[in-house]
């Protein structure tokens, strides 16, 4: 399998099993079948509440011998109820129980949005910290802690633009390895793409399909299809693949790992065959010029009324 390097040389699957919305009862399964079928990186987070599940399954393949824990890289991601500086390393210890691990190969900042412990989504303004009541810099300074102890091999963050991540690495004893975004061809990210690699910052995209099983209220009226997008299939006709092949493709192109979720047997093994698609340097044109921009997860759910934080201070123009 094709990998992306962190400086240290250490390696990272560059097609993983995403498990946002992966629901219980589903994603045990979900996540034996990617591992036979040869999938070696899992997607994880605390706030998809099924860290549980993954673990059980993790638990069970380590047990059959189907692989060790060293040929998986597991990510987990600290959730925004986490974000002061004592809360970092037992919101991670927790995820480690969870997903019974000693330690994770990577984890991220989930969003750069801080809610006070213990509130799982922030509604009204009192249950939002501010920048000011915990800077970025502070939770930074508890994935430093958390790399130290060895609790996770590598530490980035997730949602995060150019502005943050300047402000991260500004006052970082070690800097962010890692920026998991959405990316596909409606939202290429080309800016932040070339900002992290000049700062050697590895990326990963997510929802490079579209993620089409986002609950209704997460969705706006008329959002575009990826899957059902014409340069896509026509570019999946040439290449007698589907369409999910070539979005999962275009990451892998550029380099950029990329997690497709799946609960589905056919489709998980579908998705990792993508890495045998090679696309042509008309193909990636194509693609980079598909006429179609969105983003499909804007963050907000984050920047109602009641909140300090505004889309504005999420993304810069692309
Ligand atoms: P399912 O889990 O039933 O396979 P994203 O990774 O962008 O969040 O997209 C996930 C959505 O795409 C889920 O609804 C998932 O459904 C679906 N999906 C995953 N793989 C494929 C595929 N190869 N073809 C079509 N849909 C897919």
């Amino acid at each position: 399998m094709k990998s992306i390097t962190f400086s240290n040389g250490d390696q990272m699957p560059i097609i993983g099993l995403g498990t946002w919305k992966s629901k219980p009862g589903e994603v045990y399964q979900a996540v034996l079948w990617a591992i036979e079928a040869g999938y070696r990186h899992i997607d994880c987070a605390a706030i998809y509440d099924n860290e549980k599940e993954v673990g059980n399954a993790l638990d069970k393949a380590f047990k059959d011998g189907v692989v060790k824990r060293e040929e998986l890289f597991i990510t987990s991601k600290l959730w925004n109820s986490n974000h002061r500086l004592d809360d970092v390393v037992p919101a991670l210890k927790k995820t480690l129980k969870d997903l019974q691990l000693e330690c994770l190969d990577l984890y991220l900042i989930h969003w750069p949005i801080s809610f006070k412990k213990g509130v799982l989504f922030a509604q009204t303004r009192e249950e939002f910290y501010t920048y000011g009541d915990v800077p970025l810099s502070q939770t930074w300074e508890g994935m430093e802690e958390v790399k130290k102890m060895g609790l996770a091999k590598h530490i980035g963050v997730s949602n995060f633009n150019i502005t943050k991540l300047e402000e991260i690495i500004k006052s970082s004893q070690f800097a962010p390895e890692m920026n998991q975004v959405e990316m596909h061809p409606f939202l290429p990210q080309d800016k932040l793409v070339n900002f992290c690699r000049s700062k050697n910052i590895l990326m990963t995209a997510y929802s490079p399909l579209g993620s089409g099983d986002r609950a209704t209220a997460n969705k706006k009226a008329n959002e575009p299809s990826l899957l059902e997008n014409e340069v896509v299939k026509e570019i999946a006709s040439k290449h007698r693949v589907s369409s999910a092949q070539i979005l999962i493709s275009y990451s892998v192109h550029r380099n950029i790992a990329v997690i497709p979720k799946s609960v589905n047997q056919d489709r998980i093994v579908q998705n990792l065959a993508s890495i045998e698609v090679k696309l042509d340097e008309n193909d990636m044109e194509k693609l980079a010029n598909i006429g179609t921009s969105y983003r499909f997860i804007d963050g907000s759910f984050f920047t109602g009324t009641q909140s300090p934080y505004k889309l504005t201070d999420l993304w810069e123009k692309e």
